[in-house]
C-alpha cells in the first residue's frame, strides 16, 4: 500500500517498485533500478529481499507446511478467473510489521507461531484464550475460493482453507451491546521491526474491525490456511480475516485478540490516515482512492505490474448478491 507520507529520502515510491516485484528478468530489473537512479545500498537492499525469479518463487512456494482435513465448499468453488499462481500469492505481500515492499517474506520468517493464543473478550458471555490447535479442531475447516482485491488496485484468487467467523461468534456468544469487533494483530517491536524502523511512531499494534454484522455474513471468514496448506508466515499465519468484498487491508493478519465492542474501533489505516482509508472499505470502482481510481485492477500475475491483465473492478468485489442489503 503506497501510505508512507513522510517518505524517507532513500524510500521509493510504490509505484516504482511494484514492477520489479516478480520480474522474471533479472538483467531489466537491475537496468531498471540504475535507471531509476538508485543508489548501489538501494541496490542491493532491494535485490536481497529475492523472490525475482520464477524459478525462486516455486521452488519457496513448495515448502509450506500442510494443514489438517478440509472440505472444498462447492458454493465457493471458483470465480470468473484462474486462481493465482502459489508462488506469486506467498512471495508478493503487505505485512508491514515486516518492512515497507512487498518482498517482506523472507523477513516474516521471524513472527514466532508456535504456542499461540487468541484472546476472545469484550462484549461476548464466553469470553475465552483459545490455542491455536483447539480453534482449528473446534470448527470444521472448508476450502473457498474468494477473489482478493488490494486497495492498491491489484487483484488475485486465492483457495483459502478455514472457518465462517460466525461460528466462533455463536462460541463466544456477544452480548446485545456488541456493535462492532476488533481484530489485533501479533506485535513485538523486537521480533518485527525488520527494515519496518521506517514505520516508527506508526500506531502498532495492526487493528481491524468490522460491524458485528458484517462479521456474521456467510462470506466472513477466519483463514488457517491456503493452496492446501497451513497459512505462510507471510500470509498472516497461523489465523487473519478474510472479506472478500472490502479492501485488503481489512484483513488483518496473524490475529492475536478478537474484541467485541460497543463503538466504533480505532483501526490502524483508518487513523494513521482517515481521508484514505475508510472504516468500511468496501470494494467500490465508483469512489476513487483519494490519489488513484478505483474502477479497474491489476490481475497479479508474472512479469511486470504494467503488463498484468487489467480487468474492471467490481462493486463489493462481486459479491453483491451477499452484501449487499447490509448497506441499503
Ligand atoms: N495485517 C497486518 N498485521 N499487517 C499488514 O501490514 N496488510 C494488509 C492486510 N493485512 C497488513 C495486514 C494489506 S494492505 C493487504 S493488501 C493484505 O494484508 C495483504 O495480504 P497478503 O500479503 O496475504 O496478500
Amino acid at each position: 500500500m503506497p501510505l508512507i507520507r513522510i517518505k524517507k529520502s532513500w524510500e521509493i515510491p510504490e509505484k516504482e517498485i511494484t514492477p520489479e516485484k516478480v520480474y522474471l528478468n533479472r538483467r531489466r530489473f537491475m537496468k531498471n533500478l540504475i535507471g531509476a537512479g538508485l543508489s548501489a545500498t538501494a541496490l542491493s537492499t532491494l535485490t536481497s529481499c529475492g523472490g525475482n525469479s520464477k524459478t525462486s518463487l516455486i521452488s519457496g512456494a513448495a515448502t509450506l507446511p500442510t494443514i489438517g482435513k478440509f472440505t472444498p465448499n462447492s458454493n465457493f468453488a471458483k470465480v470468473d478467473r484462474p486462481i493465482t499462481d502459489e508462488a506469486l500469492a506467498t512471495k508478493y505481500n503487505n505485512f508491514y510489521e515486516f518492512g515497507g515492499t512487498k518482498s517482506i517474506w523472507e523477513n516474516a520468517q521471524n513472527l514466532p507461531t508456535e504456542n499461540w493464543k487468541v484472546e476472545v473478550t469484550g462484549l461476548v458471555k464466553n469470553s475465552r484464550i483459545y490455542d491455536i490447535d483447539e480453534l482449528q479442531k473446534k470448527f470444521p475447516l472448508e476450502e473457498r475460493v474468494y477473489r482478493f482485491r488490494c486497495v492498491e488496485a491489484w487483484a488475485m484468487v486465492v483457495p483459502w482453507i478455514g472457518f465462517p467467523m460466525k461460528l466462533l461468534m455463536a462460541d463466544v456468544e456477544p452480548t446485545s451491546k456488541a456493535k462492532y469487533v476488533r481484530f489485533t494483530s501479533f506485535y513485538d517491536s523486537e521480533i518485527t521491526k525488520g527494515p519496518g524502523f521506517w514505520a516508527n511512531g506508526y500506531p502498532w499494534p495492526y487493528t481491524e474491525g468490522l460491524r458485528i454484522d458484517e462479521m456474521a455474513n456467510e462470506l466472513a471468514f477466519f483463514a488457517m490456511g491456503m493452496y492446501g496448506k497451513s497459512l505462510p508466515k507471510q500470509n498472516g499465519a497461523p489465523l487473519r480475516e478474510v472479506i472478500p468484498w472490502k479492501y485488503g487491508f481489512k484483513g488483518a493478519k496473524s490475529i492475536v485478540k478478537i474484541e467485541f465492542v460497543e463503538k466504533r474501533p480505532a483501526t490502524f489505516w483508518n487513523t494513521l490516515i482517515p481521508n484514505e482509508y475508510g472504516f468500511e472499505a468496501n470494494v467500490n470502482p465508483e469512489v476513487p482512492h483519494p490519489r488513484w481510481s478505483q474502477a479497474n485492477e491489476r490481475v497479479l500475475s508474472e512479469g511486470a505490474s504494467w503488463s498484468w491483465e487489467k480487468r474492471p473492478t467490481l462493486l463489493y468485489n462481486g459479491y453483491g448478491e451477499y452484501v449487499a442489503s447490509l448497506y441499503s
